[in-house]
């Protein structure tokens, strides 16, 4: 008996921290300049005239109505804070048009505090506001953040530091992805017509066009004053994610000198924080993100969680935790390739043991080269949900289009970003080189693509040798074994993720085995103690 009452009182004890929550759908906010967006809250019931709320507001992602976190306000509004989640411009019933996250949505973005803060009886606490989103509405999250000194944390999964690195990076069009964005917002959107117009000059390859829409709404200029404020960000980001790339995510998080925190998920594009979305318990994410609120909105104790934590590919039971970022316990270890002469293929030596070399080899144009980046999107989402990786046998690809190297590898634990270093002469002044790093099978040499990435130059020298840096994608992975147990570097003129600068059949490129020609990995040097989530 006794202990059934005291089972009764700590049930009565979590319900008594659930606050009851009062729902206001159809809100109307109009914005500076009459534009009337769409909106909903979330909203614990005061029960004094004194209480005061924390505030969070949430903006939609591209092409998703702005109830989508309505699972999420609801649990965050019985947590005591006050929600609010809003349709952006030109979305769905939301008046104007899309801005893609420019001038206008950020002007919106202080409209819309200012909206919750006058709502007398809701109660908010001006001193305790926080932005957060997924995809576009993490975008707005940290530019919203950095604009508006009202905002104190900003919470921002799968979002973007700079839309340049989203849609031209190395100046290679992120051509599959920025098709399905385009397409999108022209079914259930009105975009301004400048949407069109710069996805053109993208894939025209006009630098300059994507560097001036790109710097208007990217957060790089922000952080100065996000760090004078001492803004806390929460950054998450998945490894997979094939628009806002996990590279871009560390190096935000690396420029960025207030407090932070870094999650890097296995998954594509914002599917590490879906479930989160459809009410799945235990999102990993979701738990993260509330950690982080009550921390920095409710000054809520708790230990402190590591600064970068990386989900790992192979086992994704296993997070790597770094405490300390950059970490000590990753080494970067150079490999420089060597010539393949008439074998299938060169290899990758470690640096200083290499054997000078005044050598190049070539290769020519062609879209039938045997390596395979993944089928756009469909691939990305088949290995991910139903773990099919995107593999190339490698003895099949090739020889005139294609070069590869390999390495057999001890087990080991790649965590980071790696780095490509060409040293290379083009036969014309356009072209495009992408570069698929692979874990390789030691005796069928089929290679399972681990990280790759792209740099395509519009406007070079025909015949003009150069060194070149292609950040490719971080990841966390194993290598070890039999199906794993080489390490591939393997190069080509085109692949169906990118729009090429030139398909001329005529296009060659040398790479010249210089000390301008390495590959630098992360290696992790020791595991850490695993969390299992
Ligand atoms: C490239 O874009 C800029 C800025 O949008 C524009 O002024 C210029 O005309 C474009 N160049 C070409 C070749 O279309
Ligand atoms: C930092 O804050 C101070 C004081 O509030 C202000 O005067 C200064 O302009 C701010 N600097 C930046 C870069 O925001
Ligand atoms: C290409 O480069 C040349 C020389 O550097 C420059 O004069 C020209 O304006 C560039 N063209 C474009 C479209 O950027
Ligand atoms: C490597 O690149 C550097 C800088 O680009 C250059 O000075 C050096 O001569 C290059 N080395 C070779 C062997 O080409």
């Amino acid at each position: 008996m006794a202990l059934r009452l005291s089972l009764l009182a700590a049930l009565g004890a979590v319900c008594a921290a659930q606050e009851e929550v009062r729902r206001l759908k159809f809100l109307t906010i109009t914005s500076y300049d009459g534009t009337k967006l769409n909106a909903d809250a979330s909203l614990p019931l005061p029960k004094t005239p004194s209480d005061r709320f924390p505030v969070v507001i949430m903006a939609n992602s591209w092409s998703v109505p702005q109830f989508e976190y309505v699972i999420q306000a609801q649990e965050l509004a019985q947590a005591g804070y006050i929600i609010l989640e809003y349709e952006t411009r030109g979305w769905f019933f939301s008046g104007g048009e899309i801005d893609c996250a420019g001038e206008k949505d950020q002007r919106d973005i202080s409209e819309v505090i200012s909206y919750v803060l006058s709502q007398s009886d809701w109660q908010a606490d001006p001193g305790r506001i926080a932005l957060a989103g997924i995809s576009y509405g993490a975008g707005l999250a940290l530019l919203g953040a950095g604009r508006d000194p009202r905002v104190k944390v900003a919470v921002a999964m799968s979002g973007w530091s700079d839309l340049q690195q989203a849609l031209f990076k190395h100046n290679s069009p992120n051509l599959v992805w920025g098709e399905v964005l385009v397409v999108m917002a022209h079914v259930v959107g009105k975009p301004e017509p400048l949407l069109d117009e710069v996805w053109r000059q993208v894939l025209a390859g006009n630098v300059t066009a994507a560097q001036s829409f790109a710097t208007l709404r990217s957060v790089l200029p922000y952080l100065p004053a996000l760090e004078n404020r001492s803004v806390p960000l929460f950054i998450s980001n998945n490894f997979e994610d094939r628009l806002f790339y996990p590279e871009d995510a560390v190096a935000l998080y690396e420029q960025y000198k207030g407090p932070k925190r870094l999650l890097l998920n296995q998954g594509v594009h914002a599917s590490a924080e879906i479930g989160g979305l459809f009410g799945l318990p235990n999102n990993h994410v979701w738990l993260e993100v509330k950690k982080w609120l009550a921390t920095y909105l409710k000054g809520e104790p708790g230990p402190s969680p590591p600064a970068v934590e990386m989900q790992l590919r192979s086992n994704r039971a296993v997070r790597e935790q770094f405490d300390v970022w950059p970490s000590s316990r990753l080494q970067r270890t150079t490999l420089v390739p060597s010539p393949r002469g008439r074998g299938f293929f060169g290899s990758l030596v470690p640096k200083g043991q290499e054997a000078p070399s005044t050598a190049f080899e070539s290769i020519s144009f062609g879209k039938m080269t045997g390596i395979n980046g993944g089928l756009p999107v469909i691939g990305e989402l088949m290995q991910v949900f139903v773990d099919h990786r995107i593999t190339s046998n490698l003895l099949l690809s090739s020889r005139k289009h294609a070069i590869w190297f390999y390495k057999q590898v001890d087990t080991e634990r790649l965590c980071g970003t790696p780095l490509l270093n060409l040293d290379m002469t083009p036969s014309h002044a356009k072209w495009q080189v992408v570069a698929y790093l692979l874990g390789v099978n030691r005796i069928t040499k089929v290679g399972t693509l681990i990280s790759h990435g792209s740099l395509t130059c519009w406007n070079c020298t025909a015949g003009q040798r150069g060194t070149y840096q292609i950040t490719l994608r971080t990841l966390c992975e194993d290598l070890g074994g039999l199906g794993m147990g080489g390490i591939g570097l393997a190069l080509n003129m085109y692949s169906a993720l990118y729009e090429p600068a030139n398909s001329e059949e005529a296009l060659t490129m040398d790479f010249h085995y210089s000390e301008n020609f390495s590959l630098e990995i992360p290696v992790a040097e020791s595991k850490s103690p695993s969390i299992l989530v």
